[in-house]
């Protein structure tokens, strides 16, 4: 083993084609447009196809950023999957989406850090490239979040949307290394503010199971804005420090599409001006651990981002988690 440097190579982003707008949630629960576009900015969202799941969606995402790699897909040796929304709870959706590209060479594991999930997996990733262990490695966040969301409650049902994002990671010299600085950390004693209660072992599927709703997604909201916050701008923070590097020198912040209030609250508690903030929650709400690399595939296919430029991922979510990590792209 030597030690490598590592480099974002290529990235891709899918969403389903079906648009769910608020006008159209606020027929199914009671709510309005106004309500949720004040509290949250979001305006719209996309969902799946009921015959289109997590590996789909990462399938589609993932092609993209091989193509855009300009590696060939037997040239992956490992596919992460960071989702809370597994096709099964078992075997893993890594392994899923190897079958569908056709990524024969490639070992497969999905991980699972809520909404930080990408931010977690591409920490893993670096690690493996860094370490010489590794040379590419696909790195996914994808969710299928209308599947656990209870279309009943009007408190977490607006929020959420599916999709994914990809990006593959290659081995570079190690004077090029391009993965500058990173920081992660969770507090499980908050696990209940925002989790799936059943369907793992602690509460297998039943019929108590299905009548509660307890496979659903249940969120204490105001808890988790709290931590929200604090929790990205802390992590951001050490990212920086890690990486000798000041908020002056970040050309872009990617934080977790949650809340346009809770992007801006971290975007002023580290003091950077907003027009190096990306927001697109707008038209994809939350979804959770794909929100990072959405947002970042969106910004280079618009040619926002340019090689060269530093980039800072923040993301917060069900664990508790967070995590930051800097990369010059
Ligand atoms: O990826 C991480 C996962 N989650 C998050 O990041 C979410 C973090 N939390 C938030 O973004 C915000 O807390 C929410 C957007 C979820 C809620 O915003 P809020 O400003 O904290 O509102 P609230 O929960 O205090 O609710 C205010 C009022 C309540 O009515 P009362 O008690 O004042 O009469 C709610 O019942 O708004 C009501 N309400 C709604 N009204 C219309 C809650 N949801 C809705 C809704 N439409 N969809």
């Amino acid at each position: 083993m030597k030690f490598q440097g590592v480099k974002i190579a290529g990235t891709g982003s899918y969403v389903p084609e079906k648009v769910l707008t608020n006008d159209d949630l606020s027929k199914i629960v009671d709510t309005s447009d106004e309500w949720i576009v004040t509290r949250t900015g979001i305006k719209e969202r996309h969902i799946a196809e009921d015959d289109q799941f997590t590996s789909d969606l990462s399938s589609e995402a993932a092609l993209k950023a091989i193509a855009s790699a300009g590696i060939t897909v037997e040239e992956l040796q490992l596919i992460i999957v960071a989702t809370l929304t597994p096709d099964k709870t078992f075997p893993n959706t890594a392994s899923l989406v190897q079958k569908k590209i056709g990524a024969v060479n490639a070992a497969c594991f999905s991980l699972e850090a809520g909404c930080t999930g990408f931010v977690y997996g591409l920490e893993v990733g670096a690690g493996m490239i860094g370490s010489g262990l590794y040379k590419n490695i696909l790195v996914i966040g994808a969710e299928k979040l209308s599947s656990v969301v209870d279309w009943t409650d009007r408190t977490t049902c607006v929020l959420f949307g599916d999709g994914a994002g990809a990006a593959v990671l290659t081995a570079t010299e190690v004077e090029n290394n391009a993965y500058l600085g990173s920081d992660l950390g969770s507090s499980g004693e908050q696990h209940d503010i925002l989790h799936i209660p059943a369907g793992g072992c602690a509460i297998p599927f039943s019929q108590k199971v299905v009548d509660e709703k307890l496979n659903t997604l249940q969120m204490n909201g105001k808890e988790v804005f709290k931590h929200a916050v604090k929790g990205m701008s802390n992590s951001a923070t050490k990212a920086l420090e890690e990486a000798n590097l000041t908020v002056d020198d970040i050309d872009w912040v990617v934080a977790h599409q949650a809340n346009v209030r809770i992007i801006n609250a971290v975007g002023q508690k580290l003091n950077v001006p907003s027009e190096k903030v990306y927001i697109n929650v707008d038209r994809f709400g939350n979804t959770s651990a794909a929100s990072v690399p959405i947002a970042f595939d969106e910004m280079i296919q618009k040619g926002l981002v340019k090689r060269g430029q530093k980039v800072l991922f923040v993301a917060f979510g069900g664990g508790l988690t967070w995590g930051a990590n800097i990369i010059e792209y």
